[in-house]
């Protein structure tokens, strides 16, 4: 191992990207870079991270935050229950740590929302403690370069996967040797056209020795993706428009979002306006249906979503029916955390 520990420590020490979070060994800063990366690219993440830290800047600001502020700063990286969970486990470490994070692996591990990965990131970047990270570019770095064809997503493949990492990991620096091979499959091992001649493990590489880098890694089962169909109705009068807020355990779980009627198929406009869902959501009330906007698909990991508009006022003398309905002047809106969609089309509206 100790040859391809060297090869990776030249190249990361050379081509390493200049990230803000690299810049020191703060565990609260390295557990939410850690948290946006799962989420997002670099770039994107960037970004993000620096306004998290900006609105929260350590762990008692996280903690004492209301959790639509939290949520708010999330909006965009999908996965809300990540937010929910660090903002859970910033008030256990306030709670029960008084506001120290944690320094071992197995008390990190235990808070919310924090698994073998975030919990492997954080005690070796910001602690130097020998644990190796599996992510998916480790898997698929691993799987080339030693030519595993166990399935990733299995017990055996994962139990693999992990001796491995361990073995390859260098035990007096840690956090760079993890982060080294994160890099490496980053901008060097990528999923499609890999960047082999300038790999420093090239020479080393099964799958590029033996010419099938497209054979790695190995899936057993095909992701099934759920299809949805959601109709929203931006609601509004001439001061208002009007959210609720989702509570079920579900996507976007404590976000805000328009009415809506889900239906278990496709169906045409004509037949969301006259269903039943339609006249309990509007009954006693009086609505003019302004406009019907085209489908629109939004993918999520396991969800395809199809997702229509409907641009409905409320007459003037009009109460809106049910209670749970949040009257929001415009200029207020951007204080309620949306699903992206629903910010999209906010955006359009000029919102
Ligand atoms: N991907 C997620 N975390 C990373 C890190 N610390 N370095 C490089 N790539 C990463």
């Amino acid at each position: 191992m100790e040859g391809y520990r060297k090869a990776l420590t030249v190249w990361y020490n050379h081509t390493k990207r200049d990230l803000p979070w690299r810049d020191g060994c703060e565990p609260y800063h390295i557990w939410v870079s850690e948290v946006i990366l799962q989420q997002t690219r670099i770039q994107q993440g960037t970004d993000y991270y620096h306004n998290f830290l900006r609105l929260f800047p350590d762990v008692p600001s996280l903690a004492n935050a209301p959790e639509v502020e939290v949520l708010k700063a999330w909006q965009g990286l999908g996965y809300y229950s990540r937010a929910r969970n660090m903002h859970h486990a910033a008030k256990t470490i306030q709670n029960s740590f008084n506001g120290i994070f944690p320094a071992d692996y197995h008390t990190i591990k235990k808070l919310k929302g924090i698994g073998d990965y975030t919990a492997a990131a954080i005690a070796s970047i910001a602690f130097g403690l020998p644990y190796a990270v599996v992510d998916g570019n480790v898997y698929r770095v691993l799987s080339r370069l030693f030519g595993i064809s166990t399935a990733i997503d299995s017990t055996a493949g994962r139990k693999e996967f992990y001796r491995l990492a361990q073995l390859l990991l260098d035990p007096d620096r840690p956090g760079d040797s993890n982060q080294a091979i994160m890099e490496l499959g980053a901008i060097q091992c990528l999923p499609s056209r890999p960047l082999c001649p300038d790999c420093p493990l090239h020479t080393k590489c099964f799958a590029y020795e033996n010419q099938c880098i497209d054979r790695f890694p190995v899936k057993s089962k095909k992701t099934k993706q759920k299809e949805r169909y959601l109709n929203f109705i931006y609601l509004h009068d001439k001061n208002n428009l009007f959210l609720e807020k989702r509570n079920d355990k579900d996507i976007w779980r404590n976000l805000f979002q328009f009415p809506v009627i889900e239906t278990t198929g496709p169906s045409s406009p004509e037949e969301v306006i006259t269903s039943l869902a339609w006249k309990e959501l509007f009954k006693n009330t009086s609505i003019n249906i302004e406009s019907v906007y085209p489908e629109k698909i939004h993918l999520l990991t396991h969800q395809r979503l199809h997702i229509r508009f409907y641009s409905v006022k409320l007459e003037s003398n009009s109460v809106p029916g049910p209670g749970h309905w949040i009257a929001v002047e415009p200029m207020e809106i951007s204080k309620y955390p949306v699903p992206k969609p629903v910010e999209n089309f906010l955006m359009e509206m000029g919102h």
